[in-house]
């Protein structure tokens, strides 16, 4: 067997130490997540490795964390752990005087002594590309017990949920896939563009690639077919290497009419991971994880990763509704187009769920390149921001964290995230004001990089 070429680092070991000590010592434990894929699959994890550590144990996952939740979750709270979430709270954590620890992977502002922070950029790890929040509850889990390697296929729904796949693996994701493929829980298998199961509905009813006349259209995507040469009704595995070359060779081809970049192409076109034990492969989990987080039904997906027979069902139920509100949502934007401001593009929608997943694909597929994407859905007094950008942009300077963050305080609001993809929370009325800011942050940004 090839030696790993990855290593975690000591920083990062030591706290892991740290926090599994404290946890010895506790019975009851508050686990509180996010509600999105890598969420979903970080509290999967913990909860998974406390039930074998015979703790007893509350698990919440959250759209996003405020004061009141931390206030909430503090109180009467033997143990806490938050994780992808809790590096952006290290105030109202120490506040709280709650043995708490955060197992995060979002750019932290500073560190903390008081509360068990653990966090790979703290030791030189980009929590945006090479660890996601559940690669650092793996690697907690596999720390407190040898025997929690097998929840690994649940942590790389983490890592694909959150697109950390798409230009190979690094860091901590490597590792763990390093050390999986070793003890055989993984297998890496060849990118391919051909969708699995039946071809006209794989092409027809997936969010990925998006291309305009075959995507919610089932003429369209078994006209595709007929031009490839192959039979309407084939499945993945009818046909053979020609007609699948023929047939990739064609979505490509769709994809660059449609203006689609090389970089999204070749993004597309990653890696996959299989887990042979649960016959599973990561991006399959992650779409499942996803789609019940973003119906409200994150309970469910909890409970598809503790092995609930009738979860999975009810989660593959869920992905179909999913899918196809989300098809709806791009069809609209395909119509109707974005709107242009000199840095920024912007969309409204009106299901706040599916805000992030339509502003990533229509960065992808259907917007201006050269401009980050903003979508925004009504949530009560407030409007809810998501926003994606792409690593060229990254490359211009753009910091998505930073410019969500800054223009949603000068309004009132609040945000942060990651540099490709950030989110916000802002008051209605200052909807247009915290366009304008972020506009010409991303001017700024800009401007300052070329200096
Ligand atoms: O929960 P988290 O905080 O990490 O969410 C990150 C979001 O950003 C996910 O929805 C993920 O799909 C998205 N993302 C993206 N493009 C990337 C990396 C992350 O759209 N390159
Ligand atoms: O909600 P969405 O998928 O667009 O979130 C993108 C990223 O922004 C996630 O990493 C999320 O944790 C972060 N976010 C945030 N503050 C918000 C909303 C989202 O830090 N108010």
């Amino acid at each position: 067997m090839e030696p790993g070429t990855e290593q975690i680092p000591d920083k990062l070991l030591s706290r892991i130490s740290i926090a599994k000590q404290e946890l010895e010592h506790c019975s009851d434990v508050r686990v509180i997540s996010h509600y999105d894929a890598d969420g979903i699959s970080s509290a999967g994890v913990l909860c998974n490795a406390l039930l074998r550590a015979d703790k007893r144990f509350h698990a919440t996952l959250i759209k996003s964390l405020t004061e009141e939740v931390v206030a909430e979750a503090t109180k009467d709270c033997e143990f806490l752990i938050l994780s992808d979430m809790g590096s952006a709270h290290l105030d109202e954590l120490e506040r709280s005087g709650c043995k708490t620890i955060v197992l995060d992977h979002h750019a932290p502002l500073r560190d903390s002594e008081k509360i068990i922070h653990i966090n790979p950029h703290l030791a030189g790890i980009d929590g945006m590309t090479s660890a996601s929040a559940s690669a650092m509850c793996m690697l907690f889990a596999i720390h407190l017990d040898e025997e929690n390697w097998d929840l690994l296929p649940i942590a790389f729904a983490g890592i694909s949920g959150d697109r950390q796949a798409i230009r190979g693996l690094s860091g901590i994701n490597k590792w763990l896939f390093e050390e999986g493929t070793k003890r055989g829980i993984v297998k890496a298998m060849p990118a391919s563009l051909v969708p699995s199961g039946p071809l006209a509905d794989g092409l027809c009813n997936s969010i990925e690639p998006y291309i305009r006349g075959i995507n919610s259209n089932p003429e369209g995507a078994r006209g595709l077919l007929e031009e490839a040469g192959i039979p309407v009704d084939a499945t993945s595995t009818d046909i053979d290497d020609a007609q699948r070359v023929r047939l990739s060779s064609l979505l490509v081809l769709r994809m660059v009419e449609q203006g689609v970049p090389l970089s999204t192409i070749e993004e597309l076109i990653h890696e996959r991971y299989y887990f042979p034990k649960r016959k599973i492969e990561a991006g399959d989990l992650a779409s499942l994880l996803n789609a019940c987080g973003r119906s409200d039904k994150e309970g469910m997906g909890v409970a598809l990763t503790l092995g609930d027979p009738e979860a999975m069902a009810e989660a593959q139920r869920l992905r179909k509704e999913y899918t196809s509100e989300v098809l709806a949502g791009l069809d609209r934007i395909a119509q109707k187009g974005v709107t242009q401001l000199e840095n920024i593009q912007y969309f409204h929608n009106d299901g706040m769920g599916l805000s992030g997943i339509l502003c990533g694909v229509t960065m992808q597929y259907l917007g201006d390149r050269d401009k980050p994407t903003i979508a925004l859905s009504p949530s009560g007094d407030k409007v809810k921001i998501s926003s994606r950008g792409t690593f060229e942009l990254l490359d211009e300077g753009i910091d998505l964290a930073e410019a969500l963050r800054e223009s949603a305080a000068a309004v009132s609001g609040t945000g942060g995230g990651h540099r490709i993809a950030a989110g916000a929370m802002v008051p209605k009325e200052r909807e247009e004001d915290f366009l304008n800011e972020l506009d010409c942050k991303i001017g700024e940004q800009k401007a300052q990089k070329k200096v």
